[in-house]
């Protein structure tokens, strides 16, 4: 009844106008320009969260766009340096033109990492659905056979073939892998990917088991309660948590401007309370923050791919006082 309720509220608000969905989607989106995210970050940073931020787009036509993402993600770097926020970047490596023309993609994200890595910032590469999971693994590897080690990749946990990626990421990369794992937000087809709730759930908690005994670093990148007490259970198994070093054996060295090993991740707007919470026993949480002029796209798809966001959209509409980031 609630699903169909919001899925009632999110047709009606995909046909509003642009104001509207501008108005209730600002709990989500930082705005149209780098101004308007170091703004927020500034505001959220009193509550001891740190950051990552996304120039929002993709699936770009021609490489000159490619060119307009690597200048504003220029422009993030300097901004995040000569704003001191605890921040890193999440990038779309299609949007550097990764699948247009290889050699120039790659040329684009190795000049951003390198910027980056001057900047003693770290690179995550957002993942997109299952047609660029092996570019995008290889992307990461590559760098890393650069020398170039502030980069680590998203994993998708609905994925079947997740597990085994971990295990080859490993054998390669051993404790210099670093991780956001999240569920996956792409519907992906039953023959390579679970499609039910409690198999995503399980897949995930798997997922984070095998990371953390990988010695990785691991960014926990869900909102879910089952997911967040199986990542406090399995992090107290392991003897890690806020205070102190990690102590697994197989860490590696403690990364710099980051968590005991791991770290919680949310996406802006999203469940603060429980971020709050996680905050305040000392986990460190990090936000992402999308921002940019492609913010109406962004909305639409985020409205229709998460229809419990109906709830959220009728609320603004009664509480408007509620509607903020
Ligand atoms: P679940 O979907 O069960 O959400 C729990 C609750 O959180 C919902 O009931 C709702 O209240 C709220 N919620 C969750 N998502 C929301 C949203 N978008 N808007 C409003 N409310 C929401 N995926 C991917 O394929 N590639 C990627 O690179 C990333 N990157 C990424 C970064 C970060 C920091 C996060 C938190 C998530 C991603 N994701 C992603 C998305 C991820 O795969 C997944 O789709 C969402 O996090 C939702 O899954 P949850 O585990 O949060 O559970």
């Amino acid at each position: 009844m609630v699903g169909l309720f919001s899925r009632m509220i999110v047709g009606m608000t995909v046909r509003m106008p642009k104001w509207f969905v501008g108005w209730v989607s600002r709990r989500y989106v930082a705005g149209s320009d780098l101004e308007s995210a170091v703004k927020v970050m500034k505001r959220l940073s009193t509550e001891g969260a740190c950051f990552t931020i996304d120039v929002l787009g993709e699936d770009i036509s021609t490489m000159n766009e490619a060119i307009y993402f690597l200048e504003e993600y220029k422009r993030v770097i300097e901004a995040i340096s000569s704003n001191s926020l605890d921040a890193n970047l999440s990038i779309k490596p299609t949007a550097f033109g990764l699948l247009l023309n290889r050699k120039e993609g790659m040329k684009n994200i190795e000049s951003l990492v390198k910027m980056a890595a001057e900047h003693n910032m770290f690179v995550r590469l957002d993942m997109e659905d299952h047609r660029v999971t092996d570019d995008t693994i290889q992307v990461m590897l590559d760098m890393h056979k650069k020398g170039l080690k502030n980069v680590g990749v998203v994993l998708q946990a609905r994925l079947f073939r997740t597990l085994d990626d971990i295990e080859d990421i490993e054998r390669k990369l051993g404790s210099d892998a670093d991780y956001r794992i999240c569920k996956g937000i792409y519907l992906e087809p039953s023959d390579i990917a679970h499609t039910t709730r409690i198999d995503i759930i399980n897949a995930t908690n798997k997922c984070i088991d095998a990371m953390l005994d990988s010695g990785a670093y691991v960014g926990i990148a869900s909102h879910d309660y089952p997911v967040i007490t199986h990542s406090l259970e399995a992090l107290k198994k392991r003897s890690m948590g806020p205070e102190g070093i990690d102590p697994r054996a197989n860490s590696g060295d403690q990364r710099h401007n980051k968590g005991p090993g791991y770290e919680f991740q949310m996406l802006l707007g999203v469940r603060g309370p429980l971020r709050r919470k996680l905050q305040s026993k000392g986990h460190r949480t990090r936000i992402y923050i999308p921002y940019g002029e492609k913010w109406y796209e962004y909305s639409i798809r985020r409205l229709k791919e998460n229809p419990t966001i109906g709830a959220q959209v009728a609320k603004s509409f009664l509480m408007p006082w509620t509607n903020r980031p």
